[in-house]
């Protein structure tokens, strides 16, 4: 598909690539929906030659599926990489891109030495680091990735095999230089984890920047409805990519195929939601940015926002759907009623839907993290973040006034 252009292959790679034998001599115009765990072959050496060729044939569902084969073919397409891994949620994802890009070449156990990440992390994802991989004697260390310097040094200093970081951070919506950073990082032989979950491939592709692995949360833009849960890895090279199925097949981390066929009706329109999410955006930012009752906004697509000349370069002038601001009343209980009073705009704890939603993040994405880190991370008591819509922005815009 790659001699269409990004918004054809949105719509249609993964579609259409079944066999027409099995069908009528008919081809179903969107990928069916397999739900079978196994697939049965017409001999038994048959059977064997489909064993022999791994993750290329259909066996058994935990290590492959037509449903899940087109979501990943799209994706790998999307991002230009060598191929994609669907998994049960963006944090399975994110785990096995840690596996994979921490296996030294050759070997064959996951063992990332020491991750350097990115300090303002999604709080899941430091939980992870801090919990899981750091309990277990893996170096974790932390540095600002929209700042060049810092990262440099920070790759210097702690010669990490593995460099994690969120292209634009949740929630305060710092961009990074993946380009820069990948070239850092690949100086000191180590392989660099994007996760482009609030970017989405609208914005930018990490893989054609140099990147290692590219993950989303599916659950988020990608999905978009708020219906299905999911993740998506993909891979540079052939060996990134069977190292990460290796370990997605022993770990049993396999999306099912009625989420894959969820989340690949989601991408196709994705260039749509996100082009009209960024634009709501925009307008609601600098509407926001004059009310009384905010402190501060941030979204980059202003041009106040530091890293607003770099991301508009890099992103073709697109910034998100993605709001954060502070109540001129930081307090908790200045939020919590605020979020009571907003009617059509929802108190979920997510992002990247059709409806617009408010998050808390002290209590929803950054629970996790105690109050002087929460401070640390410049989350204060005041903060909320909006997840823009695809409904008319000047309602978003009248729940919010009338809210505030
Ligand atoms: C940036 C980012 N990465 C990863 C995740 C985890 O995704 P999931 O909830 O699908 O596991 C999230 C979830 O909010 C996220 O915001």
């Amino acid at each position: 598909m790659c001699s269409y252009r990004f918004d054809t292959r949105l719509v249609h790679t993964g579609e259409r690539s079944v066999n027409r034998a099995d069908w009528h001599n008919a081809t179903p115009t969107s990928a069916p929906i397999h739900g079978s765990t196994t697939f049965l072959y017409p001999t038994a050496q048959a059977l064997d030659a489909a064993f022999a060729a791994g993750g290329d044939q259909v066996v058994y569902t935990r290590w492959g599926n037509p449903t899940i084969q087109a979501l990943e073919a799209l994706m790998a397409d999307l991002e230009e990489g060598r191929g994609a891994v669907a998994c049960s949620s963006g944090m399975s994802a994110l785990y096995l891109a840690l596996l994979a890009a921490g296996t030294p070449r050759g070997a064959t156990e996951p063992h990332p030495r020491h991750i350097l990440a990115s300090r303002d992390l999604y709080g899941a994802t430091e939980t992870l680091l801090r919990d899981f991989f750091a309990a277990q004697s893996v170096a974790v260390s932390y540095c600002d990735m929209s700042d060049l310097a810092e990262v440099k040094a920070a790759i210097s200093t702690h010669a990490p095999d593995v460099v994690l970081l969120e292209s634009l951070s949740n929630p305060l919506l710092k961009w990074a230089d993946v380009e820069a950073i990948v070239h850092y990082a690949h100086q000191a032989d180590a392989r660099v984890i994007v996760d482009a979950t609030l970017a989405t491939p609208v914005l930018h592709r990490p893989l054609v920047q140099g990147a290692d692995f590219v993950v989303h949360s599916a659950t988020k833009y990608l999905g978009g409805h708020a219906d299905a849960t999911g993740g998506i890895l993909v891979a540079r090279t052939g060996l990134l990519l069977d190292t990460a199925r290796r370990y997605a097949i022993q770990l049993g981390m396999i999306l099912g195929p009625f989420e894959a066929r969820l989340i690949m009706r989601g991408i196709h329109t994705l260039g749509l939601r996100v082009r009209r999410q960024s634009e709501s955006a925009l307008i609601i930012a600098q509407a926001l940015q004059k009310h009384p009752r905010i402190r501060r906004v941030i979204y980059p697509g202003l041009s106040e926002h530091p890293h607003h000349s770099l991301m508009s370069l890099q992103t073709c002038g697109l910034f998100g759907g993605l709001i954060s601001f502070e109540l001129a009343n930081a307090t908790r209980e200045a939020a919590f009623a605020f979020m009571n009073r907003l009617k059509l705009i929802l108190p979920a704890t997510s992002l990247g839907d059709i409806y617009s939603l408010i998050t808390y993040p002290p209590i929803s994405s950054h629970r996790e993290l105690n109050e002087a880190q929460r401070a640390e991370h410049g989350i204060g008591d005041g903060l909320l973040r909006l997840s823009v819509g695809i409904e008319d922005p000047q309602d978003i815009l009248t729940d919010l006034e009338s809210a505030l």
